[in-house]
Protein backbone atom coordinates (compact mmCIF):
# COMPACT_ATOMS: atom_id res chain seq x y z
CA UNK A 1 0.00 0.00 0.00
CA UNK A 2 1.22 3.83 -0.75
CA UNK A 3 2.03 5.63 2.14
CA UNK A 4 -0.07 8.56 3.55
CA UNK A 5 0.07 12.03 1.83
CA UNK A 6 -0.65 15.05 4.19
CA UNK A 7 -1.58 17.91 2.68
CA UNK A 8 -2.79 21.52 4.77
CA UNK A 9 -5.38 23.27 3.64
CA UNK A 10 -7.05 19.94 1.77
CA UNK A 11 -10.70 20.27 1.66
CA UNK A 12 -11.26 23.00 -0.92
CA UNK A 13 -9.57 24.96 -3.22
CA UNK A 14 -6.07 23.85 -5.00
CA UNK A 15 -5.48 21.54 -1.70
CA UNK A 16 -8.62 19.43 -2.67
CA UNK A 17 -7.62 19.39 -6.22
CA UNK A 18 -4.22 17.84 -5.03
CA UNK A 19 -6.35 15.54 -2.29
CA UNK A 20 -8.62 14.61 -5.62
CA UNK A 21 -5.80 13.96 -8.12
CA UNK A 22 -3.86 12.01 -5.63
CA UNK A 23 -6.63 9.59 -4.35
CA UNK A 24 -7.53 8.63 -7.62
CA UNK A 25 -4.25 7.54 -8.10
CA UNK A 26 -4.66 5.38 -5.08
CA UNK A 27 -2.87 7.57 -2.41
CA UNK A 28 -3.99 7.09 1.34
CA UNK A 29 -5.04 10.94 2.62
CA UNK A 30 -4.41 12.85 5.82
CA UNK A 31 -6.22 16.18 4.89
CA UNK A 32 -6.41 19.66 7.18
CA UNK A 33 -8.73 22.42 7.84
CA UNK A 34 -9.01 25.20 9.19
CA UNK A 35 -12.58 26.16 10.61
CA UNK A 36 -15.13 24.37 7.80
CA UNK A 37 -16.12 20.97 9.68
CA UNK A 38 -18.88 20.28 7.27
CA UNK A 39 -17.51 20.86 4.45
CA UNK A 40 -13.99 18.61 5.48
CA UNK A 41 -16.36 16.31 6.15
CA UNK A 42 -18.26 16.32 2.77
CA UNK A 43 -14.68 16.21 1.41
CA UNK A 44 -13.62 12.89 3.17
CA UNK A 45 -16.75 11.72 2.37
CA UNK A 46 -16.93 12.73 -1.45
CA UNK A 47 -13.11 11.35 -1.99
CA UNK A 48 -13.38 7.60 0.01
CA UNK A 49 -16.36 7.06 -1.88
CA UNK A 50 -15.12 7.79 -5.00
CA UNK A 51 -11.51 6.55 -4.98
CA UNK A 52 -11.84 3.68 -1.74
CA UNK A 53 -8.71 5.17 -0.37
CA UNK A 54 -8.29 6.22 3.59
CA UNK A 55 -9.27 9.83 4.18
CA UNK A 56 -8.63 11.92 7.70
CA UNK A 57 -9.74 15.34 7.67
CA UNK A 58 -8.45 16.74 11.18
CA UNK A 59 -8.38 20.68 12.01
CA UNK A 60 -5.11 22.38 12.36
CA UNK A 61 -5.37 26.43 11.63
CA UNK A 62 -1.89 27.28 10.34
CA UNK A 63 -2.04 30.68 12.77
CA UNK A 64 -2.54 28.63 15.96
CA UNK A 65 0.96 27.32 17.42
CA UNK A 66 -1.08 24.81 19.31
CA UNK A 67 -2.24 23.11 15.45
CA UNK A 68 1.72 21.80 15.31
CA UNK A 69 1.68 19.26 18.50
CA UNK A 70 -2.05 18.49 17.33
CA UNK A 71 -1.11 17.46 13.56
CA UNK A 72 2.01 15.25 15.13
CA UNK A 73 -0.34 13.68 17.89
CA UNK A 74 -3.41 13.41 15.52
CA UNK A 75 -0.79 11.27 13.00
CA UNK A 76 1.05 9.11 15.71
CA UNK A 77 -1.93 7.98 17.57
CA UNK A 78 -3.76 6.96 14.01
CA UNK A 79 -0.08 5.49 13.53
CA UNK A 80 -0.09 7.33 9.72
CA UNK A 81 3.38 7.04 7.77
CA UNK A 82 3.89 9.90 5.25
CA UNK A 83 5.28 9.47 2.43
CA UNK A 84 4.78 12.72 1.26
CA UNK A 85 3.73 16.20 2.99
CA UNK A 86 2.19 19.04 0.95
CA UNK A 87 2.49 22.40 2.42
CA UNK A 88 -1.00 24.26 0.88
CA UNK A 89 -2.67 26.07 3.27
CA UNK A 90 -1.59 30.40 2.97
CA UNK A 91 -3.38 33.22 4.33
CA UNK A 92 -3.53 36.83 3.17
CA UNK A 93 -3.65 40.04 4.52
CA UNK A 94 -4.46 43.07 2.32
CA UNK A 95 -4.65 46.09 4.36
CA UNK A 96 -2.98 48.86 2.89
CA UNK A 97 1.48 49.75 3.51
CA UNK A 98 -0.54 52.63 5.65
CA UNK A 99 -3.04 50.92 7.44
CA UNK A 100 -1.48 47.42 8.29
CA UNK A 101 -0.88 46.62 11.74
CA UNK A 102 2.60 45.03 12.98
CA UNK A 103 0.21 41.92 14.60
CA UNK A 104 -1.41 41.00 10.72
CA UNK A 105 1.88 41.27 9.10
CA UNK A 106 3.28 38.70 11.90
CA UNK A 107 0.16 36.60 11.34
CA UNK A 108 0.25 35.94 7.81
CA UNK A 109 4.62 35.50 7.85
CA UNK A 110 3.79 32.69 10.80
CA UNK A 111 1.19 30.76 8.91
CA UNK A 112 2.62 30.89 6.10
CA UNK A 113 6.63 30.76 6.64
CA UNK A 114 7.18 29.54 10.10
CA UNK A 115 3.84 27.24 10.66
CA UNK A 116 4.86 25.05 7.97
CA UNK A 117 8.77 25.15 9.19
CA UNK A 118 8.27 23.92 12.59
CA UNK A 119 5.61 21.75 11.45
CA UNK A 120 8.02 19.73 9.22
CA UNK A 121 10.81 19.62 12.14
CA UNK A 122 7.90 18.40 14.11
CA UNK A 123 6.85 15.72 11.70
CA UNK A 124 10.06 14.62 10.01
CA UNK A 125 10.61 11.27 11.74
CA UNK A 126 7.08 10.20 10.52
CA UNK A 127 8.48 10.72 6.57
CA UNK A 128 9.77 7.79 4.95
CA UNK A 129 13.10 7.65 3.02
CA UNK A 130 12.61 8.90 -0.40
CA UNK A 131 9.55 10.80 0.74
CA UNK A 132 8.97 14.32 -0.39
CA UNK A 133 7.55 17.91 0.57
CA UNK A 134 6.03 20.13 -2.17
CA UNK A 135 5.24 23.74 -0.84
CA UNK A 136 2.88 25.59 -2.76
CA UNK A 137 4.34 29.37 -3.13
CA UNK A 138 3.25 32.05 -5.32
CA UNK A 139 3.72 33.90 -8.80
CA UNK A 140 3.34 36.78 -6.47
CA UNK A 141 6.39 35.37 -4.67
CA UNK A 142 8.40 36.41 -8.28
CA UNK A 143 6.42 39.07 -9.46
CA UNK A 144 6.08 42.59 -6.98
CA UNK A 145 2.34 42.00 -5.62
CA UNK A 146 0.35 45.02 -5.79
CA UNK A 147 -2.61 44.37 -2.72
CA UNK A 148 -0.90 42.73 -0.49
CA UNK A 149 3.05 43.24 1.02
CA UNK A 150 2.94 40.24 3.66
CA UNK A 151 1.59 38.18 1.18
CA UNK A 152 4.27 38.54 -1.77
CA UNK A 153 7.28 38.42 0.91
CA UNK A 154 6.03 35.59 2.32
CA UNK A 155 5.73 33.64 -0.83
CA UNK A 156 9.12 34.71 -1.65
CA UNK A 157 10.68 33.25 1.49
CA UNK A 158 8.30 30.01 0.63
CA UNK A 159 10.31 29.75 -2.64
CA UNK A 160 13.68 30.30 -0.42
CA UNK A 161 12.71 27.71 1.87
CA UNK A 162 12.19 25.02 -0.86
CA UNK A 163 15.98 25.72 -2.00
CA UNK A 164 17.60 25.58 1.44
CA UNK A 165 15.07 23.17 3.24
CA UNK A 166 16.51 20.70 0.49
CA UNK A 167 19.84 21.00 1.63
CA UNK A 168 18.72 20.30 5.37
CA UNK A 169 16.39 17.78 4.64
CA UNK A 170 19.87 15.67 2.53
CA UNK A 171 20.59 13.27 5.35
CA UNK A 172 16.44 12.37 5.58
CA UNK A 173 16.71 11.27 2.38
CA UNK A 174 13.86 13.65 1.40
CA UNK A 175 13.01 15.62 -1.73
CA UNK A 176 12.21 19.08 -1.22
CA UNK A 177 10.08 21.07 -4.15
CA UNK A 178 7.38 23.67 -4.56
CA UNK A 179 4.94 24.82 -7.34
CA UNK A 180 4.21 28.80 -7.87
CA UNK A 181 0.61 29.09 -8.79
CA UNK A 182 -0.49 31.99 -10.87
CA UNK A 183 -4.15 32.75 -10.82
CA UNK A 184 -6.48 29.67 -10.32
CA UNK A 185 -10.12 29.35 -10.12
CA UNK A 186 -10.59 28.86 -6.35
CA UNK A 187 -13.26 30.54 -4.42
CA UNK A 188 -10.23 32.67 -3.72
CA UNK A 189 -10.19 34.05 -6.93
CA UNK A 190 -14.13 33.26 -8.05
CA UNK A 191 -14.87 36.05 -5.14
CA UNK A 192 -13.07 38.96 -7.36
CA UNK A 193 -15.14 40.70 -9.01
CA UNK A 194 -16.05 40.25 -12.60
CA UNK A 195 -13.77 43.59 -14.12
CA UNK A 196 -10.53 42.34 -11.90
CA UNK A 197 -11.02 38.89 -13.54
CA UNK A 198 -11.14 40.06 -16.63
CA UNK A 199 -7.78 42.55 -15.99
CA UNK A 200 -5.83 39.60 -14.99
CA UNK A 201 -6.87 37.34 -17.57
CA UNK A 202 -5.59 40.04 -20.11
CA UNK A 203 -2.33 39.35 -18.69
CA UNK A 204 -2.02 35.81 -19.07
CA UNK A 205 -0.89 34.62 -22.54
CA UNK A 206 -3.19 31.21 -22.25
CA UNK A 207 -6.59 34.21 -21.76
CA UNK A 208 -7.88 32.36 -18.42
CA UNK A 209 -7.16 31.01 -15.06
CA UNK A 210 -5.69 27.52 -13.95
CA UNK A 211 -8.43 25.01 -13.48
CA UNK A 212 -7.22 23.43 -10.18
CA UNK A 213 -7.09 19.99 -11.61
CA UNK A 214 -4.48 20.93 -13.82
CA UNK A 215 -2.26 22.49 -11.81
CA UNK A 216 -3.00 19.42 -9.06
CA UNK A 217 -0.98 17.26 -11.63
CA UNK A 218 1.93 19.37 -11.37
CA UNK A 219 2.14 18.53 -7.58
CA UNK A 220 1.29 14.64 -8.46
CA UNK A 221 4.48 14.76 -10.79
CA UNK A 222 6.40 16.07 -8.05
CA UNK A 223 5.63 13.77 -5.74
CA UNK A 224 6.65 10.76 -7.81
CA UNK A 225 9.47 11.90 -9.83
CA UNK A 226 12.41 10.61 -8.10
CA UNK A 227 14.86 13.17 -9.58
CA UNK A 228 13.05 16.67 -9.08
CA UNK A 229 14.64 18.01 -6.01
CA UNK A 230 14.86 21.77 -5.00
CA UNK A 231 12.68 22.92 -7.59
CA UNK A 232 10.01 25.58 -7.66
CA UNK A 233 7.59 24.78 -10.78
CA UNK A 234 5.88 27.98 -11.87
CA UNK A 235 2.28 27.15 -13.56
CA UNK A 236 1.02 30.32 -14.46
CA UNK A 237 -0.04 30.17 -18.28
CA UNK A 238 2.22 32.64 -19.42
CA UNK A 239 1.99 35.58 -17.16
CA UNK A 240 3.55 38.80 -17.78
CA UNK A 241 3.19 41.46 -15.14
CA UNK A 242 1.83 44.88 -16.94
N1 LIG B 1 -6.02 30.52 -5.77
C1 LIG B 1 -4.97 31.08 -6.34
O1 LIG B 1 -5.08 31.73 -7.38
C2 LIG B 1 -3.61 30.92 -5.73
C3 LIG B 1 -2.52 31.37 -6.46
C4 LIG B 1 -1.25 31.21 -5.94
C5 LIG B 1 -1.08 30.61 -4.72
N2 LIG B 1 -2.16 30.20 -4.02
C6 LIG B 1 -1.92 29.55 -2.74
O2 LIG B 1 -2.53 28.27 -2.75
C7 LIG B 1 -2.88 27.88 -1.43
C8 LIG B 1 -4.33 27.44 -1.38
O3 LIG B 1 -5.10 28.45 -1.95
P1 LIG B 1 -6.61 28.24 -2.41
O4 LIG B 1 -6.92 29.27 -3.40
O5 LIG B 1 -6.87 26.82 -2.70
O6 LIG B 1 -7.30 28.71 -1.05
P2 LIG B 1 -8.55 28.31 -0.29
O7 LIG B 1 -9.63 27.90 -1.24
O8 LIG B 1 -8.78 29.42 0.62
O9 LIG B 1 -7.98 27.01 0.51
C9 LIG B 1 -8.78 26.55 1.44
C10 LIG B 1 -8.17 25.46 2.27
O10 LIG B 1 -7.21 26.01 3.19
C11 LIG B 1 -7.74 25.93 4.52
N3 LIG B 1 -7.37 27.12 5.28
C12 LIG B 1 -7.86 28.39 5.15
N4 LIG B 1 -7.32 29.19 6.10
C13 LIG B 1 -6.46 28.41 6.82
C14 LIG B 1 -5.66 28.63 7.95
N5 LIG B 1 -5.58 29.82 8.57
N6 LIG B 1 -4.95 27.56 8.45
C15 LIG B 1 -5.04 26.34 7.88
N7 LIG B 1 -5.79 26.08 6.81
C16 LIG B 1 -6.50 27.09 6.30
C17 LIG B 1 -9.25 25.80 4.31
O11 LIG B 1 -9.91 25.27 5.47
P3 LIG B 1 -11.44 25.78 5.78
O12 LIG B 1 -12.28 25.24 4.68
O13 LIG B 1 -11.74 25.22 7.12
O14 LIG B 1 -11.40 27.29 5.78
C18 LIG B 1 -9.27 24.87 3.11
O15 LIG B 1 -8.95 23.55 3.43
C19 LIG B 1 -2.53 29.10 -0.55
O16 LIG B 1 -1.26 28.92 0.02
C20 LIG B 1 -2.50 30.25 -1.54
O17 LIG B 1 -1.64 31.27 -1.10
C21 LIG B 1 -3.42 30.34 -4.49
Amino acid sequence: MKEYVLITGGTRGIGKAVASCLGEAGYPLALTYASDEENACRTKEELARKYGVDVHVLQADSTDRASIDNIYMYLEKQDIKLGAVVLNAGITCRDSFEEMTLEDWEKVFFANVHFPVFLLQRIVGLIGEGGCVVFTGSLMGIQPHAVSLSYGVTKSAVHSLVRNLMKSFVPYKIRVNGVAPGFVDTEWQRNKPAEIRRNIENKIALGRFCEPEELARVYKMLIENTYLNGEVVVVDGGYSYK
